[in-house]
């Protein structure tokens, strides 16, 4: 059913780019490479990335193959880096179904996600203009957040500040790419391009902190992913960190390696640690949709701010 948010247009766009994801992951002669590289693209997604980039579009002249071209390259590169987050985090589940490396071992995960990096790169190519230049940027701004998140695991006491450069990086990365490929392929004027960039990096943070926040409270049914998985990797998300300032106990007990959903939940909600993580995120969606206020007032727009409560939905 078609409405503001989830307008006819849309459905459409997503529909052709459904098509050439399935067409550029499964292109390999090679049985194994086309079944893991199309894996978790069978197993369902938000498909979010390229729906910003379509919805982007409409600020210039939408329709364009280099849109479309974009938009799927941006989902299969975020399609890698979710193989290779698989095999760091060691993740047995992911979209609901067992991760590449839990069915296929880390050798073929972690060479399907360079296929599937190569085979965006290539969309990239074919698209021509700024288009392989924004990829390439955003691809080798998440390698820098993911490595600064490896650095830090274990240290509960690492400055907010520090975790936040980390999340604009490993995930704002690719929205902000997202709204700029949409921009830059279309011809928005510049203003508007601006305005959309500055949209997808806010929308980014907040994402990135409400699927942390799903990381500790969220259904597995619903997210498709184990819970706690942050917390057993020493990954100490903001809810966390917060929690450690008021209550250095549980930062000693971290380092002492109690890191159990059960055990920790309690702590930050007794704390209030949740809730102002909860809190920045619904700032940083306000910082978005600040961003937009600059644009006409026009339907795309009005879908933009659908997505951005639609993330905010999952945790309010
Ligand atoms: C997961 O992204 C990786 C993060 C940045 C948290 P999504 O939540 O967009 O994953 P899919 O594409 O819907 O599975
Ligand atoms: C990973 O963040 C972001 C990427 C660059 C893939 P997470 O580790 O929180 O993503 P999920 O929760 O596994 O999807
Ligand atoms: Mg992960
Ligand atoms: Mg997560």
């Amino acid at each position: 059913v078609s409405s503001p948010t989830r307008p006819q247009w849309l459905a459409d766009d997503m529909a052709r780019i459904e098509d050439l994801l399935f067409e550029a992951a499964g292109a390999s002669q090679l049985a194994l490479v086309a079944e893991a590289s199309t894996h978790l693209i069978k197993a369902g997604g938000k498909r979010l990335r390229p729906a910003l980039v379509m919805i982007s579009s409409r600020a210039g002249e939408p329709g364009r193959r280099a849109t479309d071209l974009a938009a799927t390259a941006i989902e299969l590169v975020h399609l890698a880096t979710l193989y290779h987050d698989d095999v760091i985090d060691e993740t047995e589940t992911r979209r609901g179904v067992p991760t590449a490396h839990a069915k296929w071992g880390t050798d073929v995960a972690v060479l399907a996600g360079d296929y599937l990096f190569a085979s965006g790169s290539a969309l990239g190519a074919d698209a021509g203009g700024e288009v392989p230049g924004i990829l390439a940027r955003a691809i080798a701004e998440v390698c820098e957040g993911q490595i600064a998140e490896t650095e830090s695991a274990g240290d509960p006491l690492r400055p907010v500040e520090d975790f936040l450069d980390t999340i604009g990086k490993k995930t704002g990365a690719l929205f902000r790419a997202s709204c700029d490929l949409g921009a830059a392929t279309s011809g928005a004027a510049p203003d508007a391009r601006r305005a959309l960039v500055e949209f997808g990096s806010h929308l980014g943070l907040a994402f990135q902190m409400v699927d942390d926040l799903l990381d500790l409270t969220g259904d597995p049914r619903v997210t498709g992913k184990t819970p706690g998985t942050d917390l057993k990797e020493g990954v100490y998300t903001l809810p966390v960190l917060l929690a450690c300032r008021s209550d250095r106990g549980l930062a000693r007990r971290l380092r002492e390696g109690h890191r159990a959903l059960d055990e920790v939940l309690p702590v930050l909600e007794r704390t209030g640690a949740l809730a102002e993580a909860f809190a920045r995120a619904r700032s940083e969606a306000e910082a978005a949709r600040t961003a937009l206020a600059t644009l006409e007032r026009t339907p795309w727009r009005q879908t933009l701010e659908g997505v951005l409560d639609g993330v905010l939905g999952q945790v309010a």
